[in-house]
């Protein structure tokens, strides 16, 4: 989600070297710091709007922010150079340290993991990608606009708190057994919606409750890539080291379509 880099931090100075000791991992750890704090909140539509110019860290070819917007997920906001930006989650999927940011790599102090722009990663001990946010920078203002509500191209949005899936398009929710997923626009995360064996139906979240890494479905569960915690159909934990269930909604069908309430 690249759209056009670094520094840190009381909060997490030290996480480096003494993590990479307290866990026993070998260590080549990486002379990087987390990504510089910065504070902001969303707009009435749902959308962070950053005048790239007004944040140093950021504006510089090269430079990053840790982002922090309230009811959200902890954010790197990385520009590699020239109009390209792109953002992520801040929390490597190894174990949660906050990265840095260095050439064109998000960088985990802890244990040296690296991250590409699209959030794909580039060598262990990380395995599963970082979840990143829509984003598109605007050189003639120099505005970059983050928005936490971007949906999926042909997925159903989000109008007046609900997410209608109609059978003559999402055949899938018809018969027990089936299952659709997407970001509904207007929502912005990733949601699963099951068909039950038993006739009813269900619909969960995507973020696993361990550290939020988002989960995927595999054949009859779902399935977190971070550190393996696994759920129901109806987010019910059955192994750990997830303990929480993951976020249902309400489900109702009138025989010819399904509609999610998500608030
Ligand atoms: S927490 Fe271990 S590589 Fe990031
Ligand atoms: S984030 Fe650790 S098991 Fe999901």
């Amino acid at each position: 989600m690249s759209t056009s880099r670094r520094g840190f931090l009381k909060g997490v100075a030290g996480v480096g070297a003494g993590a990479a000791a307290a866990t026993g991992l070998p260590g080549c750890v990486p002379d990087i710091s987390p990504s510089p704090l910065l504070d902001m909140e969303k707009d009435g539509d749902g959308r962070v709007r950053m005048q790239v110019a007004r944040y140093p860290d950021l504006s510089r070819d090269g430079g990053s922010v840790t982002l922090r917007v309230p009811g959200e997920r902890q954010l790197l906001v990385v520009h590699p150079s020239g109009d390209t930006y792109a953002v992520m989650s801040s929390s490597c999927t190894h174990s949660g340290c906050p990265l840095g940011f260095e050439g064109e790599e998000a960088v985990c102090p802890c244990h040296g993991s690296r991250f590409d722009l699209s959030g794909q990663s580039l060598n262990p001990p990380a395995k599963a990608p970082l979840a990143t946010v829509a984003s598109v920078y605007d050189p003639g203002t120099g505005v970059l606009l983050i928005d936490f509500k971007a949906g999926d191209s042909g997925f159903p949005e989000l109008v007046d708190g609900k997410v209608v899936f109609p059978f003559t398009r999402f055949p899938e929710l018809s018969s027990p057994g089936g299952m659709v997923q997407g970001t509904p626009a207007g929502h912005g995360k990733l949601l699963f919606v099951f068909a039950l064996e038993d006739g009813t139906y269900s619909a969960v979240d995507s973020l696993c409750t361990h550290q939020f890494c988002p989960v995927e479905f595999q054949t009859t569960e779902l399935v977190c890539p971070c550190h393996d915690s696994r759920f129901t159909k109806t987010g019910a934990v059955t192994q750990g080291p997830a303990t929480v269930p993951l976020q249902k909604f309400t489900v109702t069908s009138d025989g010819t379509s399904v509609t999610v309430t998500i608030s």
